[in-house]
């Protein structure tokens, strides 16, 4: 039996950064990984960076490769009915702006700073399993051949949507609310610099596609496609044509290169709550999906995060209960936040197979009042680099 104060279960971006802010406030944790090191540096996802996350990764000393490698956009572009349309990120949001940094390349700095100051971070753990939720939480798991139990205060659920912690809660403690979309993107990583300056979203009789870059040789391209999409159906020359279709514009031109990793995300809008029960708090993709419609899903994990670190250390030093009930509420409001604004870019901007054109009619009149009202392209803005703070809503009735 070893112990700990806090026991995190996933070195995603919300266990690896909860240890990082644990670590700065002089509190113990112990990151259980299942995946080996390789993999979770290699695993391609999300790569747009609210200006807060930035903020605090730089706050918390583990920003000086972003800063340096990290892009920072002050706009967006959005594409529908031959024309694209620049939203002014910067200019409507008092100078905010995104940074275009891979979230392996996030998770890489905070595994270099986490094993440089000799913390504990194991990889390619089995058989996780959490208990005494109540009052006497432990982790028990099996890590090289040897079985252990890890005693800890509290556990942070950091294990992603397919983890263990959510499940481990015991049934009708948690209202699960969701939504599943009728299509998914296909995605790949292509050996070819980047054909735009910014990112281009495309809405497009064929369907959705999105212009994204990971540096400037590197650029990360996304389609609307159905949800369980066979990659086999989908040779590179298709890959190319359809985005050169739904991305092509007279007069500009896609590059194309050597296509380096292909995949399909599935879109599903999901949030569990309380995100806490007993002395387990769920973070992250453990407790809320977004579609990736928003660029919001790395964002929020690390938000919540953020306000768990804070109310683990009030807890400490002064025995405030009072911070770690709050956890749940503070993060909810966030999270609806981000739930709507990922809902609403996804809505507006993809072609589901049974739109009718008075459908078709809605998500062009919503375009186009975005990219010619300043209130309505202020509201995206804002949204999309990151609510500085967001108001928690009443407790409703449903
Ligand atoms: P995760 O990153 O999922 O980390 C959880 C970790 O826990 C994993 O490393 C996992 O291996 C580990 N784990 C799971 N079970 C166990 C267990 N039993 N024991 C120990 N460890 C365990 N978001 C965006 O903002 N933009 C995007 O473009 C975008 N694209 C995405 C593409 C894909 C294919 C996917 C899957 C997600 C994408 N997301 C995107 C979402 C974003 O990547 C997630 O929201 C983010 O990774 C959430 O971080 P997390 O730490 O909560 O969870
Ligand atoms: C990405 O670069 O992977 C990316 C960018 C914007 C999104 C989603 C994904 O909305």
């Amino acid at each position: 039996m070893t112990s700990t104060q806090v026991g995190i279960v996933g070195a995603g971006p919300a266990g690896l950064v909860l240890a990082h802010l644990l670590h700065l406030e002089g509190i113990e944790s112990v990151v259980l990984e299942a995946r080996s090191r390789e993999y979770v540096e290699g695993r391609v996802r999300a790569g747009v960076l609210e200006q807060v996350t930035v903020d605090l990764l730089n706050e918390a000393g583990v920003g000086e490769r972003l800063r340096r490698q990290g892009m920072v956009h002050h706009g967006i572009e959005l594409q529908f009915g031959g024309e694209r349309h620049r939203i002014a990120l910067s200019e409507l949001t008092d100078g905010r702006a995104i940074t275009v940094y891979g979230q392996q390349e996030v998770l890489k700095d905070l595994i270099a700073a986490r094993l440089e100051a000799a913390l504990p971070l194991l990889f390619e753990v089995d058989g996780v399993s959490v208990h005494g939720l109540d009052d006497r939480p432990s982790i028990r798991f099996r890590h090289e051949g040897k079985d252990t139990e890890l005693r800890c205060d509290v556990i942070a659920g950091c294990d992603g949507f397919h983890g263990v912690c959510r499940d481990s809660i015991p049934e009708g403690v948690l209202t699960t609310y969701s939504r599943e979309y009728p299509f998914a993107w296909l995605g790949i990583l292509a050996a070819a610099p980047p054909s735009n300056e910014e990112l281009i979203y495309a809405y497009h009789e064929r369907g959705f596609a999105l212009h994204s870059m990971r540096s400037p040789e590197i650029t990360r391209l996304y389609l609307q496609c159905a949800p369980g999409e066979d990659l086999e159906q989908w040779s590179d020359e298709r890959i190319w044509d359809e985005l050169q279709t739904r991305l092509g514009l007279p007069g500009w031109h896609l590059n194309e290169g050597p296509i380096l990793e292909k995949g399909v995300t599935p879109m599903r809008s999901f949030v569990v709550e309380p995100m806490r029960y007993g002395r387990l708090f769920l973070a992250g993709d453990a407790a809320h999906i977004v579609p990736p419609t928003g660029a919001k899903g790395l964002n929020l994990a690390v938000a919540d995060v953020h306000v768990l670190a804070d109310a683990l250390v009030a807890w400490y030093r002064r025995g405030d209960e009072g911070s770690l009930d709050a956890y749940s509420a503070t993060a909810l409001a966030r999270v609806w936040r981000a739930e709507h604004f990922s809902w609403w870019m996804t809505s507006m901007l993809h072609r589901a197979d049974d739109a009718d054109t008075f459908d078709v009619k809605l998500q062009v009149a919503q375009l186009a009042y975005v990219c010619s009202s300043r209130a309505a392209a202020t509201s995206l803005a804002e949204n999309y680099v990151g609510l500085e703070r967001v108001a928690g809503a009443a407790p409703t009735r449903l």
